[in-house]
């Protein structure tokens, strides 16, 4: 029998998210068995699988309640009937193509099942919920650490579509290019567009007049204080923050150990045409000939704060995945703090939503580095201010009525 339309990509799919879900990889990672596909299969694979991310304890809960026995988490019957309905909440796909290129996934399995449960589930007229529950393991984390209304404002997020965030090198291209798309402008050399579309074809990318950036992941670099000539930015690549402190006119070291991440770091600055030294080496060993005026680490972590864009990070991010991040964050910290000379500052960030890598982690570092102290972190963004100890904790909500942002820690720290 041929195969119906779009059934590599829902192979593909399904693939994504058994390696995501029972192996751990990132979806990039994931997406790298979908590599043979036609761009248009591949794009259509990334997407269903990214639906059935956002919205699996909603999906989940919908199959459970048409079967008598509950069907095992890394079954095949589940796994399909996820990506069907993923389909039909998030991507309106038509009910007869979804039921099309389910059926085939589980030849030789429980067709009939799958059959049954899709087919009740579709003739019900299922509508997406507008606040999807999170995994219960991190609803439970986020309530204990931010309250309930935080963790309700989340669902609200991760159902919507995230606007598109651009950082500009020029305040003048900013504003025209506001003028001309109709984008907000939230801060300085920031403008926002609803909707994402295709980035490559909006005005100024071939010019290399922005990137895309969100605009919490744009606040590191504004603490970053005018006056410091030599910038460090230890974890720089794919480089939005690299790009930021060039085009403010520091002297920027780039260092980074992935070297396919520094790759697109370098396209990144070459589409720009800014410039910065790139040393492609683990911070853990290297050591700069003298001290930087400021050091950025924008540490590698858990990723939570991205779970709008990425909501495959709350199922990798297990409590022994933050643990780890936590333990590299301290070394990484410790280690820079002395690459920081006399009256220099230290700016830490990490897109995450779990305090042990952003308030804990500070606290401890002061704790044993009497030789720093916190300076308020202000940034020129309305609604965005420094809490009571001087650091920014962004927290989902927040700008709600503009489009939200990511989830981030950010502290500057100022050496004696
Ligand atoms: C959060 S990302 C950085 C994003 C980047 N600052 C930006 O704005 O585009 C963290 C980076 O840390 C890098 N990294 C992780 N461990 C590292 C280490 N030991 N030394 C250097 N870089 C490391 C990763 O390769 C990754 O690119």
């Amino acid at each position: 029998m041929p195969s119906p339309d779009g059934l590599p990509a829902r192979r593909a799919a399904l693939n994504i998210l058994d390696s995501v879900l029972r192996r751990g990889l990132t979806m990039e990672a994931a997406a790298g068995a979908a590599a043979s596909l036609a761009d248009s299969d591949r794009r259509l694979a990334l997407a269903i699988a990214g639906e059935a991310f956002r919205r699996l304890p909603e999906i989940d809960g919908l199959i459970d309640s048409r079967t008598r026995q509950r069907l095992p988490d890394d079954s095949k019957a589940r796994m399909v009937l996820r990506l069907a309905l993923a389909q039909k909440l998030g991507l309106a796909t038509p009910d007869h193509a979804i039921v099309a290129t389910a059926l085939p996934l589980v030849d030789g399995g429980p067709r009939r099942l799958v059959h049954g449960v899709l087919g009740g589930l579709l003739r019900s007229g299922i509508a997406p919920s507008a606040e999807p529950p999170l995994p219960p393991a991190v609803e439970q984390r986020w309530s204990a650490a931010w309250g309930d209304a935080v963790v309700a404002a989340a669902r609200r997020s991760i159902a919507a579509r995230p606007p598109l965030d651009l950082s500009f090198k020029s305040a003048d291209d900013c504003t025209a290019f506001c003028a001309a798309t109709g984008a907000r402008s939230l801060a300085p050399l920031h403008a926002r567009l609803d909707e994402a579309g295709n980035v490559a074809a909006l005005d100024g990318f071939d010019t290399g007049s922005w990137w895309v950036q969100d605009l919490a992941a744009s606040l590191p670099a504004r603490l970053v204080p005018e006056g410091a000539r030599q910038v460090l930015d230890l974890a720089a690549a794919p480089g939005g923050k690299t790009m930021q402190l060039a085009a403010r006119g520091h002297d920027v070291t780039a260092l980074d150990r992935s070297q396919s991440r520094l790759t697109r770091l370098r396209a990144n600055l070459e589409r720009t045409g800014l410039a910065a030294t790139i040393v492609a080496a683990d911070a853990l060993a290297w050591k700069p000939d003298s001290p930087f005026d400021a050091v950025l680490i924008d540490s590698p972590c858990s990723a939570t704060g991205t779970f709008r864009r990425h909501p495959e990070v709350l199922y990798r991010a297990r409590p022994a995945i933050i643990a780890e991040a936590a333990a590299l964050q301290a070394r990484l910290l410790d280690r820079a703090a002395g690459w920081v000379g006399p009256g220099g500052s230290l700016v830490y960030s990490v897109c995450s939503l779990e305090p042990e890598e952003g308030e804990r982690q500070i606290e401890a570092f002061l704790a044993g580095r009497r030789d720093f102290r916190l300076a308020p972190a202000q940034v020129p963004v309305a609604g965005i201010a420094p809490t009571g100890d001087g650091w920014l904790r962004i927290l989902p909500g927040m700008l709600g009525d503009e489009g939200g942002l990511d989830g981030f820690f950010i502290a500057r720290l100022v050496r004696a």
